[in-house]
């Protein structure tokens, strides 16, 4: 969910109301999501290493985030929307890791939609996290596998992204579920997150809908 900042500076308010003008754009993009029959949806909402921005940024997204899961959430817990959170706790306040544990358990039984949201969320952590645990679990070298490590990701019902859209015109990754993306259709858009809409959405699911996807293998003639 990237260009809250320009956003921000475009429309001369602060970064913070960028944030918020993105969290409005999330709402409407799992609106969006339902509408499209969208079983799954990961957005990226705080990265490793958005740790590193100014003190009273990541307190704004914090509390942005608090705010997210009392004011967003419940209502579209109201549309059948499960939220599940993807990333490192322990460097979370234990105020906010009680609601993001509360909000997940609130919503366990619904199945519109999976909104997974990223935050303190790494792919390199990720993979790193998975060999330590397969270390943990004393595996023996020669049964480490993909299954193996797969499995041991932070969520792996994940393991093949299908679609993966970025904002804001900026063409790369950034450490965003690098091993699940592995075969993900990439679609960029210059579209600023806060400015993403359902027909983004739409317009990103129908260049989708007309790839080819091989997985690496040869097209059928
Ligand atoms: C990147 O834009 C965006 C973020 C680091 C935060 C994303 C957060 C939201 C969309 C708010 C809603 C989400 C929750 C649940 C907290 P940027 O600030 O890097 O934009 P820039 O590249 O234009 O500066």
């Amino acid at each position: 969910m990237d260009g809250n900042g320009r956003w921000a500076a475009a429309h001369g308010v602060t970064v913070a109301e960028g944030h918020r003008a993105g969290a409005r754009a999330l709402r409407r993009t799992v609106e969006a999501a339902i509408d499209l029959g969208i079983e799954t949806l990961v957005v990226y909402a705080f990265s490793t290493e958005n740790w590193q921005r100014p003190s009273d940024e990541v307190a704004d997204l914090m509390v942005l985030l608090s705010e997210t899961i009392d004011d967003e959430l419940p209502d579209l817990a109201k549309q059948g929307v499960r939220t599940l959170f993807l990333g490192r706790r322990d460097r979370i306040e234990p105020w906010l890791q009680e609601k993001m544990s509360a909000l997940e358990t609130e919503t366990a039984g619904l199945d519109t939609l999976r909104l997974w949201i990223a935050f303190d969320y790494g792919g390199r952590a990720e993979i790193v996290e998975a060999a330590r645990r397969l270390i943990e679990d004393g595996l023996d070298p020669e049964d480490v596998d993909e299954d193996a490590l797969a499995a041991r990701l932070y969520a792996p019902e994940l393991r093949e992204i299908d679609l993966l859209i970025r904002a804001s015109g900026e063409l790369r990754i950034s450490n965003f579920l690098l091993w699940e993306a592995a075969y993900a259709e990439l679609v960029f858009t210059d579209k600023l997150w806060p400015d993403f809409d359902a027909g983004d959405l739409r317009a990103a699911v129908e260049v989708y809908a007309a790839r080819q996807r091989r997985f690496g293998a040869r097209a059928a003639t």
